[in-house]
């Protein structure tokens, strides 16, 4: 049985004629493909918490939002199952986000539990890093491989000023803890706001540079529980490059299939510095990642509110056989692109902060 599947409305990018593919078990050998274009997925960000302390401008407005209740959040069993099943179609690279994944207590038995799955998944984590030096150790003998933390400038003043909160300190003394827990390497993402830390670019860039750690920015995305992203007000990759390129010369490194990152070699090297062009350069066409919201919704894609009810279904008794199915079809129905600044484009109705980045 066939059924016909055209490219969604404002998708980035895509076939101009309809796909013929199978209705039922669309891929059941290799790794889990989308019908719109073919894309291999390998990629699993699992958001554990919609928790965070901090409330950068970007994602969590000053007053907070409602969080999930505790009882819709996965249990760490309950994670660990999802993971092992994802890892045995193929989604062998996992990525704890959320939220702020070390908002959870249990975060280090969560790793131990994942890295110990049949298929060895290498985990990772994204983190804001602020309870990062008491728990690196730990989460370094867990199994956990590396970590990406978000800073948004080395400045106290102007950290403050994105994050809401004065703990630049804390950050900076997780970033060390990480990198003799050899959590490496070391990946720090910062997004650059007008008016607030646009001017933080080059500082940044130089912090890293003197410690070996691999700087990303990444323009900001309309994924703000606070509705306040435009795009004419954000900061572009092409903003980016040419303020970097006035004091430093950058050279372009070839592109890899499936990382987002365009990265430069600073200065010839070693150092390198990235960039997230998400809006204006989106990576929809090479995208491999599929994500489980902290409530335990699978999503194929950041910007679509198709959810898939994965955790629901598994509290219900359905079996492996049948959850299996679920990441299937989730992956199959993947939009091809996300269509920001396209007519009629809608943010996501959940903020980035329960999605998980
Ligand atoms: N745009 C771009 N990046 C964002 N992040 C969070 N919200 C946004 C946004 N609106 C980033 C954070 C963090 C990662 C999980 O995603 O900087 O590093
Ligand atoms: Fe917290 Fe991360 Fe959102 Fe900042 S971007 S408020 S650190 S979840």
């Amino acid at each position: 049985m066939t059924t016909v599947v055209r490219p969604a409305p404002g998708a980035a990018a895509g076939p101009d004629r309809p796909l013929s593919v199978p209705r039922t078990e669309p891929f059941p050998d290799g790794p889990l493909r989308d019908r719109r274009l073919g894309r291999a997925h390998r990629d699993l960000r699992v958001s554990v918490t919609d928790r965070c302390p901090l409330r950068c401008s970007y994602c969590l407005p000053a007053e907070g939002i409602p969080w999930l209740p505790a009882r819709s959040l996965m249990t760490a069993a309950e994670i660990v199952r999802a993971v092992g099943l994802a890892t045995g179609l193929g989604l062998v690279n996992v990525r704890l986000t959320g939220g702020e994944p070390l908002a959870r207590p249990d975060l280090v038995e969560l790793v131990a539990g994942i890295v110990d799955l049949p298929a060895a998944p290498a985990v990772s984590l994204t983190t804001n890093g602020v309870g990062l030096a008491d728990v690196a150790g730990p989460l370094a003998r867990a199994g956990l491989g590396r970590v990406n933390v978000s800073l948004d400038s080395v400045d106290r003043l102007r950290y403050a000023a994105v994050t809401g909160r004065d703990r630049l300190g804390l950050v900076l003394e997780g970033l060390e803890a990480a990198r003799e827990a050899g959590l490496e390497p070391i990946k720090i993402n910062a997004v650059l706001l007008p008016g607030v830390n646009d001017g933080d670019a080059e500082e940044l860039l130089a912090f890293a540079l003197a410690r070996g750690f691999e700087l990303r920015f990444i323009e900001q995305m309309p994924l703000d529980g606070g509705r306040l992203w435009r795009r004419d007000r954000m900061i572009s990759a092409a903003a980016i490059l040419e303020r970097l390129g006035a004091s430093h010369r950058l050279t372009a490194l070839p592109e890899t299939t499936t990382a987002p990152a365009a990265r430069w070699l600073v200065d010839d090297g070693p150092g390198t510095v990235g960039v997230i062009a998400a809006v204006t350069r989106p990576f929809c066409a090479r995208c491999d990642r599929v994500r489980l919201t902290a409530d335990g919704q699978l999503r194929g894609c950041l910007f679509s509110d198709a959810e898939s009810d994965l955790l629901g279904a598994m509290r219900a008794g359905a079996s492996d056989a049948e959850l299996s199915q679920i990441f299937r079809l989730c992956v199959a129905d993947k939009p091809a692109g996300h269509g920001i600044g396209r007519p009629g484009f809608r943010p996501p109705r959940r903020p980035m902060s329960a999605i998980g980045g």
